[in-house]
């Protein structure tokens, strides 16, 4: 059987945050609640010149490094927080990463899901056309508005993967438990900014499906929870996730972790969400570099449990194994240094980056430049998003 799974992987977020205590004395709100109750320390806050596309050009441009781009046959460009009905945001990509004219590019959509449901249909495709790459992005900016309940759990991110045959990150197994249901927990209409959401609903349909979508790939791998050495969950917030775990050893009737404990199983896997914060999308495969890239220990060979939920509600459960060039491939250097120079924003910058809005009437702007990586979001002009590469990166 021919192996499929992940060749590269990327991520990118903004070059600014907002640590959470600022959040709490700005709103009147215990800072525990947040770093504690929540388990968030910081989330990302994008500029006015980034968006999802201008965090997925940069993203991309790490993870396609050694690609040869003339082998991607797709883009599969995965995202809630999309810029335009009717043209796919991978498009723009298309120009700025000199993509081959022969590839198809689309966007998908299923809430948080769909970077998952966009994995598995890609790499069906690769098992029947193994010399050829398939370039899958998630990217997603969270937000729920000013002063509302879902706003500590915002972020904003972008994870690119080159998807192959005989991947030199990790392989991905044929069994996935998967569960569908039509819920209201969280969604937006075209016609609102910001989503609608039940949160309490939402956290117990995601760890409800979670249960679900284990007993499923339990039955179909036969594989029990000892035969996982790590686990990825999507996460909204790292406390959601580690309710996640607990909820997959009471199902399998082992004991609740103690919280020293948790943060040995799951510390490592969400180091990276703790101070970025949900990026939707993106925000398991984020867990996935998180949890390579900060694992002392030699990942090869290990088997990750993976949870993936998207709000509406679609759940996936799937596993992978990590492939021992792992370490190779994956830009750490750079992700890390990224993280460790990013500004950290007051209240007012904040709130002055998130009520920045584009103009809705054709005319022209030009968008003062803020920190980015190589590729920024430049202008609008009649209505046409216009990205640009820095020249002095
Ligand atoms: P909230 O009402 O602000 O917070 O909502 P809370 O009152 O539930 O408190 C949060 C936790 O902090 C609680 O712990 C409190 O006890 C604790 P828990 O009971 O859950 O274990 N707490 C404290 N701890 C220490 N010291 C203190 C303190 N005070 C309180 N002083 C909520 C939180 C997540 C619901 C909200 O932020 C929200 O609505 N977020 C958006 C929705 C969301 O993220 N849902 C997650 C599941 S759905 C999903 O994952 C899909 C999604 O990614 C979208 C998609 O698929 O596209 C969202």
């Amino acid at each position: 059987m021919q192996k499929v799974g992940i060749d590269t992987a990327s991520f990118y977020t903004s070059h600014y945050y907002l640590d959470l205590k600022t959040l709490a004395q700005a709103r009147g709100i215990d800072v525990d609640k947040f770093y504690i109750g929540m388990g968030q320390r910081k989330m990302a806050v994008t500029p006015p010149d980034e968006d999802i596309i201008s965090m997925a050009a940069n993203a991309a441009h790490y993870a396609t490094v050694d690609t040869d781009l003339n082998n991607i046959d797709y883009l599969l460009f995965a995202t809630e927080t999309g810029v335009d009905q009717s043209k796919a945001a991978g498009i723009f990509l298309y120009k700025l990463l000199k993509l081959p004219a022969s590839c198809r590019i689309i966007e998908i959509k299923q809430a948080c899901y769909s970077a998952t449901c966009g994995l598995q249909l890609a790499l069906n495709y690769l098992k029947l056309n193994p010399t050829k790459k398939v370039l899958l992005i998630a990217s997603d900016v969270a937000s729920y508005g000013l002063n509302t309940s879902g706003e500590s759990s915002q972020g904003a991110g972008a994870v690119a993967m080159v998807l192959s045959a005989n991947p030199r990150l990790l392989v991905i197994e044929n069994e996935s438990g998967i569960h569908t249901e039509d819920a209201m927990d969280f969604w937006r209409p075209n016609y609102r900014d910001y989503p609608i959401v039940d949160g309490k609903f939402s956290c117990n349909l995601y760890l409800k499906v979670l249960k679900e979508c284990w007993r499923k790939y339990n039955q179909l791998s036969r594989r029990n929870l000892a035969d996982h050495d790590y686990f990825c969950y999507h996460t909204p917030l790292p406390k959601l996730a580690e309710k996640a775990h607990q909820k997959l050893l009471h199902v399998n009737g082992l004991k609740k972790t103690l919280p020293e404990e948790m943060e040995q199983q799951m510390g490592n896997a969400l180091k990276y969400n703790r101070i970025i914060g949900n990026c939707y999308t993106a925000s398991l495969y984020l867990s996935l570099i998180s949890l390579l890239e900060n694992t002392k220990e030699d990942c090869s060979h290990h088997r990750i449990g993976f949870y993936s939920y998207g709000s509406g509600c679609v759940g996936e459960f799937f596993s992978g194994v990590v492939q021992p060039t792992y370490r190779e491939v994956l830009p750490t250097e750079h992700h890390q240094f990224l993280l460790a120079r990013r500004t950290e924003l007051s209240e007012q910058e904040y709130e002055t980056f998130y009520q920045f809005e584009l103009p809705t009437d054709g005319s022209s702007l030009k968008l003062p430049k803020h920190r980015t990586g190589l590729y920024r979001f430049a202008e609008i002009n009649q209505h046409k998003r216009i990205y640009e590469k820095v020249h002095n990166k």
